[in-house]
């Protein structure tokens, strides 16, 4: 019966184990403070085009799916470049700042960040 339990007990911790092994998944980690910082001026300059909490609305241009194959280095030079009805943010953002949107839009938005006002195009 003793063996019995502790088989038991010991599944159970190995279940636990499993299920709690941390994730390198996006959903399951709260956002770096960088990434939220990146969030919050998203938010401000970058989601009446590129959608709030990066949900594409209408025609915008999927910013979280270029950004998967895009460097940060191209990202901030992207970003400082007017391109059809995307404006230059070279004088409004630092580098810095558009790095953290990096950071953010490349992890993608997680319900941590839902508190983060976003404005947008409706
Ligand atoms: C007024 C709408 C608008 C706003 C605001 C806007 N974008 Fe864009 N953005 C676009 C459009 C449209 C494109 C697609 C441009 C194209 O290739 O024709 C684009 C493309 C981009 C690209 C890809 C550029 C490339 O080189 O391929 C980056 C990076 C980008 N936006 C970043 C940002 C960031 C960061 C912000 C906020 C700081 C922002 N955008 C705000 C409309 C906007």
């Amino acid at each position: 019966m003793t063996r019995f339990l502790l088989l038991v007990a010991g599944a159970a911790t190995l279940t636990l184990a499993l299920v709690s092994t941390p994730s390198t998944h996006a959903q399951d980690n709260k956002a770096s403070p960088r990434e939220r910082a990146g969030a919050v001026v998203f938010g401000q300059h970058c989601s009446t085009c590129h959608g709030v909490r990066l949900i594409k609305q209408d025609a915008a241009f999927d910013l979280a799916a270029a950004v998967k194959e895009m460097p940060e280095e191209r990202f901030i030079r992207g970003a400082k470049t007017a391109r059809g009805s995307m404006p230059s943010f070279a004088s409004a953002l630092k580098d810095a700042e558009l790095a953290d949107v990096y950071a953010y839009v490349k992890r993608g938005h997680t319900p941590d960040l839902d508190d983060v006002p976003m404005e947008s195009n409706h």
